[in-house]
């Protein structure tokens, strides 16, 4: 194990989808600050993208690596990840020696920060003799289900044939304050393609091994939001929110262009009256149900702000909105390609964020004590949508089912109760409270990310 490097130089690898790409970024900019030498490793298909979005010099060194994959098969569900799985460990492993085996010993790589769902990369930092260091970008809680698994099937609660599916469909709560979870909305279970399912579950198991005998696993949540979590998986160290907010720079690491305009817009707003809409960067809604939502927000008469992809609506190419709405709706709302969402979510305008609950949104919203509206579409989803609607009671939630189209009315009906609930709001601000408390020097998660630095600098 490499110990006294002149300067510690790290390696650092997200799993290529947006979601995952920023919070680990964030983190490498936290350490290049601190004096690391980083080296981002992206996958040919979003490098450009990760790299253009960074906003003049950047203390992070990015390199990128083919994913093998043709530009076509990168949209076939489980292809990504799958490649992701089976190649990229490789490519990983050829950088590191090539570094390594170089002349310069001074920038020696002496760790591996690696996304912890590619739990293979545990192997790779074992097998070119540097530190390895699992980074989970969702809750605690997630990972903890994860190592249950093995108990899950032996208790009956999933099956071992058919990738988990689930035997029971009690929901399920391993602890005090963790999440309660439908076991139909386990996170493999949640993807609806057999294939993919028994890739994410088998992964799922694999990772544990790396979970249990990596240096460090660093997840980008706070212990005062997953206690439970913190007690079943003691191998976790909170250093979240990672957040741009905490180092007063702006969001890095967006895959698409922001609408420049959109804080202006809030500005124009009175204060707590708008509407935030955003299914993050992978979730779509099918063409009913993007009408019904276009419709439910036109009702209840308050502004919104609507991020809609322009891969929003696959099925039908671009999206598709009712008849006359946008006419109707165009002193109301604003609807945006991309939004710079933690700023959006910062702005004293924001009423109400409708989500899909990705934990990245999920984090975002509750540091700035912004009460939601959940819509859980797949993977942890569902799991966050418990910590925000049962455990912290900062949300409520559209309905426990997917696959259900849900009327325009009800639509309306629950973002209007989320905007008048005082309570909700009330636990909303005292949570970010919580949350800014365990960011700041003094905070359990400045703390662990400090001790995390001084080990890399060891
Ligand atoms: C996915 C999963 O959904 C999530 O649960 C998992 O933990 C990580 O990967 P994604 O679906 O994209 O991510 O959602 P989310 O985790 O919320 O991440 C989206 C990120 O994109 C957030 O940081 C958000 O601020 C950013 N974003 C989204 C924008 O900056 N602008 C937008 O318009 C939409």
């Amino acid at each position: 194990m490499g110990k006294s490097h002149a300067q510690a130089h790290i390696m650092m690898v997200a799993f290529p989808m947006q979601g995952h790409v920023i919070p680990l970024l964030e983190l490498a900019q936290v350490l290049a600050t601190h004096g690391i030498r980083t080296t981002f490793v992206n996958t040919d298909m979003v490098h450009d993208r990760v790299v253009n979005s960074l906003a003049g010099e950047s203390l992070v060194g990015f390199v990128s690596v083919p994913d093998g994959l043709e530009p076509h098969e990168r949209y076939v569900p489980g292809k990504l990840t799958e490649a992701v799985y089976t190649i990229l460990p490789g490519k990983v492993q050829a950088l590191i020696r090539e570094i390594n085996d170089g002349e310069d010993r001074h920038i020696k790589v002496s760790c591996l920060v690696y996304d912890q769902s590619i739990g293979s990369l545990h192997q790779v930092a074992r097998d070119t003799g540097i530190r390895s260091v699992a980074f989970l970008p969702a809750a605690a809680a997630l990972l903890v289900l994860g190592l249950h698994i093995p108990q899950l099937l032996r208790d009956g609660i999933i099956d071992d044939q058919v990738a988990g599916n689930p035997l029971d469909s009690s929901p399920l709560q391993l602890a005090p304050t963790m999440p309660i979870v439908n076991p139909t909305h386990f996170v493999w279970h949640t993807v609806r393609n057999t294939t993919l399912q028994k890739l994410i579950l088998d992964v799922m198991r694999q990772n544990n091994h790396s979970i249990n005998s990596a240096d460090w696993v660093i997840c980008n949540s706070a212990r005062d939001l997953e206690p439970g979590a913190s007690t079943l998986a003691p191998q976790i160290t909170f250093v979240g929110p990672l957040l741009a907010s905490n180092r007063l720079a702006d969001s890095a690491g967006q895959f698409y262009q922001h609408d420049k305009d959109s804080l202006e817009w809030l500005d124009q707003q009175p204060p707590s009256s708008v509407i935030y809409v955003s299914f993050g960067s992978y979730a779509i809604l099918g063409p009913a149900q993007f009408q019904k939502l276009a419709l439910g927000l036109e009702l209840t008469n308050r502004p919104f702000l609507w991020v809609v992809r322009p891969d929003a609506m696959p099925e039908v190419g671009k999206p598709e909105f009712p008849n006359g709405f946008l006419e109707r709706t165009k002193s109301q709302g604003r609807i945006v390609g991309w939004a710079n969402q933690q700023k959006v979510l910062s702005h004293p305008s924001v009423a109400c964020f409708v989500s899909h609950c990705g934990w990245n949104s999920t984090l975002e919203s509750v540091s700035n004590g912004v009460p939601m509206l959940c819509w859980p579409c797949y993977a942890d989803q569902f799991i966050n949508q418990s910590y925000i609607c049962d455990i912290w009671r900062v949300g409520l939630q559209l309905g426990r089912d997917n696959g259900v189209i849900f009327p325009f009315d009800e639509i309306k009906e629950k973002i209007d109760r989320v905007v008048g609930d005082e309570e909700l709001k009330g636990r909303a601000l005292q949570l970010k409270e919580v949350m800014g408390h365990g960011a700041r020097e003094g905070g359990t998660s400045y703390q662990n990310l400090k001790n995390f630095i001084t080990w890399l600098h060891e």
